[in-house]
């Protein structure tokens, strides 16, 4: 039995919620399912975007399953404190060219490894209307610690190189330390191929040759940016799952946001987060349903017929999570 915490939050992360739970139900497997607000219309509600009772309820989980919110305009976000209640501090964001989508090449297969915690997502900024300061902190245990966690990852993978991202021309001491970090704990990983490029080249390398990349770890602002670029080269937000992972916590979510564009029209493609859920899963341990989980939506992506807008159907959300299901029992 897993407890599992569910935040759905606002937009379309209540739909790709519903649709997950729908599938987590027709598992061989026992779930407690317990529900916590957060976002936007929680603010609305209960005049934060991140109650107490939802960060203890998903502390006290054994896996955490959020969906999307809203920003909510002079509130902190979220999910970025979330993880840092959690102290998730590995973002997990696997990128993969899918047969029967419309990808820039079809042998993309790489993760990126984002830094959680700190960066310039470390939301303390201040000023007067004429001069805005945001800070950006990077430290050397962070640095480290997101390091080893992609070299572990790499090895897991069954890969044998990480790519790490900085700005340290430019920004020279916390980049500096950041790049300073990745290189100590190579040192522990001969084994593992290492280089580091600016991340500005790196949004280039990315449309040049992706095919190229095993493991990439970036700090928190570049590593998302990156993500959202890499989620685009092989078919969209629709089809991009994280993990967050932690000493003692994991927390699993698309890498889209509320999409507000397409909210409460039932269309937003359920595949991030079905393997966002996968991802849990094997976390939790559960390899050979994690497994099937991924195949499954695999499988339905590359049969072309049962597709969401986004990769040029006409589904709706439950008749993509359906047609998964299918494939599944
Ligand atoms: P977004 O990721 O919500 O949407 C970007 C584009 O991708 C839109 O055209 C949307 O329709 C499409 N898209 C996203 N997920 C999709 C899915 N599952 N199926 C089909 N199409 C999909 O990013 P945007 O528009 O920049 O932000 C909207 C709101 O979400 C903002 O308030 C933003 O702050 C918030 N946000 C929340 C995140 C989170 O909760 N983790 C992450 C990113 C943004
Ligand atoms: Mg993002």
């Amino acid at each position: 039995m897993y407890d599992i915490a569910i935040i759905s939050g606002d937009g379309i992360g209540r739909e790709v919620m519903d649709a997950c739970e729908y599938m987590l139900d027709k598992l061989d497997l026992e779930f407690r399912f317990t529900y916590g607000e957060a976002g936007f219309e929680c603010f609305n509600k209960n005049g934060t975007t991140l109650p107490d009772e939802t960060i203890k309820m998903a502390n006290k989980s054994d896996a955490v399953l959020f969906g999307a919110s809203t920003s909510t305009p002079g509130e902190p976000s979220p999910i970025i404190n979330l993880r840092k209640e959690l102290n998730v501090y590995a973002n997990i964001r696997p990128i993969k060219s899918y047969k029967g989508v419309n990808c820039i090449r079809d042998d993309i297969n790489f993760v990126i490894v984002r830094e959680n915690t700190e960066g310039l997502y470390s939301q303390v900024e201040y000023g007067d209307c004429d001069k805005m300061i945001a800070e950006r902190h990077i430290t050397r245990n962070a640095s480290e610690r997101i390091s080893k966690a992609a070299f572990n990852l790499c090895i897991k993978r069954g890969e044998n190189k990480v790519t790490c991202v900085h700005k340290s021309n430019v920004l020279k001491k916390t980049d500096g330390v950041f790049k300073e970090s990745f290189y100590k704990i190579a040192k522990d990983y001969p084994q593992i191929t290492t280089e580091d490029y600016y991340v500005d080249a790196m949004a280039m390398y990315l449309l040049t040759q992706p095919q190229n990349f095993d493991v990439i770890v970036s700090s928190n602002l570049f590593g998302d940016i990156l993500s959202d670029e890499s989620a685009g080269l092989v078919g969209g937000l629709g089809l991009a799952p994280s993990g967050n992972i932690g000493a003692h916590n994991g927390l699993f979510e698309p890498v889209h946001g509320s999409a507000p564009d397409i909210a409460g029209k039932h269309i937003a493609n359920p595949c991030s987060m079905i393997l966002s859920a996968s991802m849990m899963l094997d976390y939790l341990g559960e390899w050979e349903i994690s497994n099937d989980i991924k195949s499954a939506v695999e499988k339905v992506i590359a049969d072309c017929k049962i597709r969401t807008p986004d990769l040029g159907g006409d589904a709706c959300t439950m008749d993509v999570t359906k047609a998964i299901v299918k494939e599944l029992i």
